[in-house]
């Protein structure tokens, strides 16, 4: 219902009044009444007169009500430790695949290799619930997936030169805006979920981690719309989804990569790997050409471009 009020306000640019709005929505005057109410606390700003219903602003929340298409799989926190964690509960409960997890911040917000995601307000924090039908082997191509998903999204809408660094991170002129950070609940031959988290720097100052990371709000020198980003990247990812068993995901993936042809180091478990980063195999690992011309092949770590 709040969603309809508003799509009509927003559709109208001035005044309703609250007999139109009763009469579109179906339901009782005084029911509108309290659907205002309820999202002028939420912070809308809804002037009334003897003329109708005006929004003259709403609040920078990623509030459920402003995604009706996702519907009930919508869960927005204010703030929360981590998108993750509550998303690990919703998926072992049983939550429909397609379910994310929204909060405007978050306490303990986790980043790859256990570190810390700085999560104020002003970022784009979800975890996205998937349940594709897939073998565990393709697992590794989902973070691919949603790489390439928010660099197309970034492209798209804010006509933004993203590119991908090996694994999974989003760059701007060098600078990491987004990283994704994926778990899985699976037996040997069936995957039972995969969580997507998703973190952007959206108009965030984040002076502190110098020239190595930025807002997409320092590109474009205005704040941006965090709910456009939201919206289309989630059409993205799930559009991207169907591309999970071909060979187009990673050709895409390579073609936005920031991290193919240049000479990398990269820190793994069981050691350091340099040399040319020169392909991506089907699991997105990647391939790297030492000096002596042999080829390693890196499947998580650090990746540093030199
Ligand atoms: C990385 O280290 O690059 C991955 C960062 C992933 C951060 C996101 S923010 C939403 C979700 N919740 C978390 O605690 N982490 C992910």
């Amino acid at each position: 219902m709040k969603s309809a009020i508003l799509n009509l306000l927003r559709d109208e640019g001035e005044e309703v009044s609250g007999e139109v709005l009763s009469k579109e929505l179906g339901t009782s005057r005084v029911s509108v009444w309290k659907h205002i109410n309820g999202l002028r606390e939420a912070g809308y700003v809804i002037e009334a007169s003897s003329r109708g219903y005006r929004l003259t602003s709403s609040p920078d929340l990623l509030l459920g009500w402003e995604f009706p298409e996702r519907g009930k799989k919508f869960q927005h926190f204010t703030t929360v430790d981590s998108t993750m964690d509550v998303a690990r509960v919703l998926a072992d409960g049983g939550a429909e695949g397609g379910t994310v997890v929204v909060a405007e911040s978050q306490n303990r917000g986790r980043g790859r290799l256990s570190r810390e995601w700085f999560s104020p307000r002003g970022g784009i924090y979800f975890t996205l619930i998937l349940r594709p039908e897939i073998a565990p082997a393709y697992a590794p191509r989902m973070n691919l997936m949603a790489s390439v998903a928010v660099a197309r999204t970034l492209r798209n809408l804010l006509g933004l030169d993203a590119r991908l660094k090996w694994p999974n991170d989003v760059l701007i002129e060098g600078r990491k805006v987004c990283g994704i950070l994926a778990e899985m609940g699976a037996e040997m031959d069936a995957v039972k979920f995969i969580n997507i988290g998703v973190g952007i720097n959206a108009n965030l100052s984040i002076a502190r981690y110098g020239e190595k990371a930025a807002s997409l709000k320092d590109f474009k020198g205005t704040q941006v719309s965090r709910k456009d980003i939201l919206n289309s990247l989630l059409e993205e990812m799930f559009r991207q989804q169907s591309l999970l068993t071909t060979g187009d995901l990673l050709e895409e993936w390579k073609s936005l990569s920031a991290t193919l042809n240049r000479e990398v180091r990269i820190e793994t478990i069981g050691g350091e790997i340099a040399g040319r980063a020169v392909d991506i195999d089907s699991n997105g690992a990647l391939v790297i050409k030492g000096k002596d011309g042999s080829l390693r092949t890196a499947f998580a770590g650090d990746c540093f471009h030199l």
